[in-house]
């Protein structure tokens, strides 16, 4: 069944939601709070070791159920069924969005074009598993007879930012394999990571789902170009033992040099950047055992059956959609932060940047038209507290309008109490300062204690005070695990899906890389002729200008 077809802004309940924003655009959320006592009690969900906070927001109880008249209105219900059930929601590539099948339990059935998909996936799991438990127990071993230490992941986007988010989010729990990931095409990043590994230990894993994509397949080839080289006696009949692959391309990785008994197969059906819950998260799976990276998937199967049985008004993806779409088709909001009080979630935004804004980036809707109304927020961020010493400024008084996610665990996974205690103190330190702000009677007290004069405060209070107001939602998860990672990554895929689904548009394409990629496949072949073909002139010049500067 085809997705409904409905712009959003022609819906009743989005003609009431305008009336409702002119209402309580001017309201401030301190007022919600002072108004009603009982905003915190009334304004989160608390899912299993999980509490979402979205009190901290200008919202009401009745701009929350309008919004949800607006997701019955664009049929997200059917939708919902339609994802999980293998229809092709991903109409423009013909493909179903399955990614939630990897995470699915053994005895479950998912009917892909009916067949049940359920058998392949767990043979590949136990493929996975078997593959894992070899490299880490030491019984494979390399060429030269030595166990591994090392692991490289070759991939981009889809194919590297889940693994190297995840195996960052998890190190507490990793095992002695070093991991390396190898992304960009720059072959400085790739001399630099071949500087650190020793090829008799280092096990290769190349993960591309198509397996044609330039950056993969050219640092591929500089890496085998090195593993052959001379200096390490080694042979092609070496690649088999340290080089395995992650692809739906056989034919490809075949001609690339691999063995066909090293290849781990994926699916059409799942989305390079919702991929890591297959064998494309070999890499985690590798990093901190087969057992964690099953435990990933558990977690993400929780949120799965979270988002497809709560209903709206407690389902955590949902609502965190609705408030994103209330914030940037009400307010105007153009970006969204996300905050997470763990070093370990680093890579959280970047990762998420790909599933965010690949999936919702669209200015045509699912009547192939332009659509009249805003769609993919631009997302960002870093971890707290080192985020607040960077742009937080900006968040508290600066211009814009920025909802902020902040993520934060209430325990600590090494014990450090006093440093976790301090952590956390900034991280809901942050979340009622925006919200509170400072007022000029605060300001003015605290001028007259410190005896400062009449003419200093007045001439001061304009930069010293704040306004407040400024709309966060607060994530407290009982603790890092990966479990827990797993339903936070699924938690913001489902909110993806969501967004997507209300604003028309298809999110599981991404037809926009493309041209860059066909432009500079073109220029590659100027460059390397030494001769600049037609361009505009600002392209022509700068070319000119890096041909003849390397013609040497
Ligand atoms: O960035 C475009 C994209 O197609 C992503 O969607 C994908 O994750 C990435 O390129 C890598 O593709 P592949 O896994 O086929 O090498």
């Amino acid at each position: 069944m085809k997705l409904q077809n409905s712009n959003p802004t022609e819906t009743n309940a989005w003609q009431k939601l305008r009336t409702h924003f002119s209402e309580i655009e001017a309201q401030s959320i301190q007022d919600l709070f002072h108004n009603d006592p009982k905003r915190a009690e009334n304004f989160n969900i608390d899912w299993n070791d999980f509490y979402v906070d979205f009190s901290k927001n200008n919202w009401t109880k009745e701009t929350i159920n309008l919004l949800i008249e607006l997701a019955n209105e664009v049929g997200l219900q059917s939708a919902i069924t339609n994802y999980f059930s293998g229809e092709k929601i991903n109409e423009t590539e013909n493909r179903a969005v399955l990614h939630t099948a990897l995470r699915a339990n053994e005895n479950d059935t998912v009917l892909f074009e009916g067949k049940n998909v359920i058998p392949e996936i767990f043979a590949t799991k136990n493929k996975i598993k078997d593959f894992t438990n070899s490299i880490t127990s030491g019984e494979a071993k390399g060429y030269s007879g030595k166990p591994f230490t090392d692991v490289v992941n070759i991939g981009i986007g889809g194919s590297d930012l889940g693994p190297a988010m995840v195996v960052e989010a998890l190190q507490f729990y990793k095992n002695n394999l070093t991991t390396h990931f190898i992304s960009n095409v720059d072959g400085d990043h790739v001399q630099e990571i071949l500087k650190k590994i020793n090829p008799e230990t280092t096990l290769f894993v190349i993960v591309s789902k198509t397996f044609t994509t330039q950056e993969t397949l050219t640092n591929s080839e500089t890496v085998k170009k090195w593993f052959l080289s001379e200096k390490f006696g080694t042979t092609e009949k070496d690649i088999a033992k340290h080089f395995v692959a992650v692809s739906t391309n056989l034919q490809n990785v075949t001609n690339f040099g691999i063995a066909s008994e090293n290849i781990f197969p994926m699916w059409d059906w799942v989305g390079g950047r919702f991929s890591l819950w297959s064998a494309v998260g070999l890499t985690i799976s590798l990093a901190v055992g087969y057992d964690n990276f099953n435990e990933l998937l558990k977690g993400a199967n929780k949120m799965d059956e979270h988002f497809k049985t709560t209903p709206f008004e407690k389902n955590i993806p949902v609502v965190l959609a609705l408030l994103s779409i209330w914030h940037n088709n009400f307010f105007g909001a153009e970006t969204e932060a996300l905050i997470p009080y763990t070093q370990y979630l680093q890579k959280l935004a970047p990762y998420l940047q790909q599933g965010i804004m690949e999936s919702n980036g669209k200015s045509i809707g699912r009547n192939g038209f332009p659509v009249n109304y805003q769609t993919g927020t631009i997302v960002w961020g870093e971890p707290g507290t080192n985020s607040q010493h960077a742009f937080f400024q900006l968040i508290h008084q600066g211009t814009k309008l920025i909802p902020t996610d902040f993520i934060g665990f209430i325990q600590p996974l090494y014990g450090e109490k006093d440093h976790h205690n301090k952590l956390m103190s900034n991280f809901f330190a942050q979340t009622e300062a925006l919200l509170m702000g400072k007022t000029k009677e605060q300001v003015t007290s605290e001028f007259i204690k410190q005896g400062k004069t009449e003419a200093e405060v007045s001439h001061l209070i304009p930069f010293k005070v704040f306004d407040g107001n400024k709309p966060t939602n607060t994530i407290l998860i009982e603790k890092l695990t990966p479990e827990s990672l797993g339903a936070l990554v699924a938690m913001y895929e489902h909110k993806i899906f969501v967004q997507g689904i209300i604003w028309n548009i298809y999110s599981y394409d991404q037809w926009g890389v493309e041209l860059g990629k066909q432009l500079a496949n073109t220029i590659l072949s100027e460059i390397e002729n030494k001769v600049v073909k037609n361009h505009d002139s600002s392209t022509a010049a700068l070319l000119a200008k890096f041909i003849n500067k390397n013609k040497s």
